[in-house]
């Protein structure tokens, strides 16, 4: 119909939980999401930044503090604004991620801190499980929902700009989407994944600007991307634009690692 296809307001009553969602990729998801209509909860591990990035936003919104690695601060945060909110939170967008460098430059596995490994895992794959565990039981009760997880390209491909921690856990994410995919697809919940190239975020500023010029001129369309491209694309994997599509990680890197 073509009620369908009016994106205005596309997510117009969602509640859509954003990780890492006070800069970059996440503030980007957080402006996106609340112009489309939806109630957004805004979690980020600073909360002086989350106060302030909800403060520039649109639409409705809740700001949340809270690390994605702990479980039990990160399930209080989320009561919290499901109380405020009025509901459970029917849509995930897992986007808070680490990526240590040292100096500008990704550590060698021969070097690396044990301690700097298990962070990454924490936050970046356990980070994803902790936020999936605990929205989807409403999820399954309410026999519908949308989860969008964060990989790289440096999940399928080998990039030196970034350390062994980093992929593989971002690898990890692709395989971890497609099992719950199968799991959760009965349920009538999607489940898939970006794979962002050079996006121009805090994150990527931190990296030695001939690294990123580097990169550039690998991609394709020539430049860095925009937080609200990636942004684009999680709208349309939690829309009904994208029903059938699930257990996929979408590029979304102007044909970087192709
Ligand atoms: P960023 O570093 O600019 O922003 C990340 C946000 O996550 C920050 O606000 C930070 O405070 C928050 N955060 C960090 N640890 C957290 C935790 N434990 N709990 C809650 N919040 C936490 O990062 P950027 O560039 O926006 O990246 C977002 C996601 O996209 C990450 O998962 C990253 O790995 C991924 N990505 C980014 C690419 C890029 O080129 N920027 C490329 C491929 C993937």
């Amino acid at each position: 119909t073509l009620a369908q296809h009016e994106t205005r307001d596309s997510h117009a009553g969602r509640r859509v939980l954003v990780t890492g969602a006070a800069k970059g990729i996440g503030l980007a998801m957080a402006e996106a999401f609340a112009r489309r209509g939806a109630t957004v909860g805004v979690l980020d591990i600073d909360a002086g930044e989350v106060a302030a990035a909800v403060s520039g936003l649109p639409g409705a919104s809740v700001a949340m503090t809270g690390d994605v690695s702990d479980y039990v601060s990160l399930t209080r945060a989320i009561a919290q604004a499901e109380a405020e909110m009025g509901g459970a939170f029917d849509t995930l967008i897992n986007n808070a991620g680490i990526s240590p460098k040292h100096a500008g430059v990704a550590h060698k596995v021969w070097e690396m801190d044990p301690d700097e490994w298990a962070r990454v895992v924490d936050v970046n794959l356990t980070g994803s499980f902790n936020c999936i565990r605990a929205l989807t039981p409403a999820m399954v009760e309410a026999g519908r929902g949308w989860i969008v997880n964060t990989s790289s390209v440096a999940g399928k491909t080998y990039f030196p700009i970034v350390a062994c921690h980093y992929a593989a856990t971002k690898s990890a994410i692709i395989g971890f989407t497609k099992h719950l995919a199968g799991e959760l697809g009965p349920h009538g919940i999607r489940v898939n994944a970006l794979a962002p190239g050079r996006i121009a975020t805090p994150m990527v500023a931190g990296v030695a600007a001939e690294l990123n010029e580097a990169e550039v001129r690998r991609t394709p369309l020539g430049r860095l991307g925009e937080p609200a491209e990636v942004a684009d694309t999680a709208l349309w994997l939690t829309s009904s634009e994208s029903s059938f599509v699930t257990g996929q990680t979408i590029d979304v890197a102007g044909g970087l690692s192709m």
